[in-house]
């Protein structure tokens, strides 16, 4: 029975030089499990002469108990070990800056408009809104504009089956105020307009603002100075502008005017014009008490001015890579 204190030694030797529980757990399944090397010993102990099974029992018995111990101890270690080691290497490093977040910006257009309904409504002007869905007469009639008017097909509409339509520019506004407010009358309108227009510098969704002054006496000369204040200030710097005659139904006379680009070239901007006489009878306002000019502005034409953006398409794509850089 030599063999007993060897297989204790051997199990202390493997309890001791286990490393994690889980090799632990293996030693003793393999010394005192149900199949264990010291479970077979007890169960060999029927084949021995009746004089040695008591002092066998008992020594295999105590074999166990210490070699349980051992367990124990080295579980305890291991355990503690384990503990020790995740405070160590899992630590919660609470000074790390946090991930953040990324800051909203306003899109380019919207930074425009604002900057437009600041410098107009420090003129004066009152901000008017209007539907974009629109009818024939806001849009065209009331603005001098007739069914057989080759104008309307400068306008390529966009018709809704309920004989509607999206309106083509922001002038049935105008229509609008001066028929609920009369004269005199000062206002911007600012707005979403659309036509059936799509290329390089067209998109079938643009936006526009229009001015409109009536009042006692207005002219042309205040309509020109109007501008060049308008111009400069938005673009904080002396602008040189040029007015070409030009025709709208709706004033008379008409204009269109160019802003010349920093880099050199005339880019149109507006069109504009004393508002046609038939425009205000059509709404009730006496022409021969009342002038007034009316301009319609391109938004985009002037955000890209500003910023010196060279495709009109960019303010569409809303790719964040090219909106972020007006935050
Ligand atoms: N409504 C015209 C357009 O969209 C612009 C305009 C507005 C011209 C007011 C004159 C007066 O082209």
């Amino acid at each position: 029975m030599s063999s007993l204190p060897q297989l204790l030694k051997q199990a202390q030797k493997a309890v001791s030089g286990s490393v994690d529980l889980k090799e632990l757990d293996a030693v003793r399944i393999k010394y005192l499990g149900r199949k264990g090397l010291l479970t077979n010993e007890l169960r060999g102990l029927g084949k021995l002469p009746a004089e040695q099974r008591a002092s066998t029992g008992k020594e295999i018995n105590e074999i166990n108990e210490e070699l349980a111990l051992a367990i124990e101890s080295r579980q305890a270690v291991l355990e503690a070990a384990g503990i020790e080691m995740s405070l160590a290497t899992d630590r919660l490093d609470v000074t790390l800056p946090g991930r953040g977040q990324s800051r909203g910006s306003l899109h380019p257009i919207t930074r425009t408009l604002r900057r437009m309904k600041e410098i107009f409504t420090l003129a004066g002007f009152k901000i008017q809104l209007g539907p974009e869905l629109e009818d024939d007469y806001h849009n065209f009639t009331a603005l001098n504009i007739s069914e057989n008017h080759p104008a309307r097909a400068m306008h390529d509409t966009f018709y809704l089956d309920s004989g509607l339509l999206l309106r083509t520019h922001t002038s049935p506004v105008q229509i609008r105020a001066m028929r609920e407010q009369g004269a005199p009358i000062r206002l911007i309108a600012p707005g979403r307009v659309y036509r059936r227009d799509s290329d390089l510098t067209h998109t079938p969704m643009f936006t526009q603002v229009e001015g409109l002054a009536i009042g006692q006496g207005i002219s042309f000369a205040n309509l020109k100075s109007l501008l060049y204040e308008f111009v400069s200030h938005f673009f904080e710097r002396e602008v040189q502008l040029r007015f070409r005659p030009s025709y709208f139904p709706f004033t008379e006379p008409s204009a269109e005017v160019d802003v010349l680009s920093e880099s050199g070239y005339w880019l149109e901007i507006l069109g504009c014009g004393m508002v046609h006489p038939t425009v205000l009878r059509n709404v009730n306002i006496d022409p021969e008490e009342f002038t007034g000019y009316a301009f319609g502005m391109g938004v985009e034409r002037l955000t890209m001015l500003r910023y010196g953006v060279d495709d009109l398409r960019l303010f569409f794509e809303n790719d964040l890579r090219f909106i972020q850089q007006f935050a």
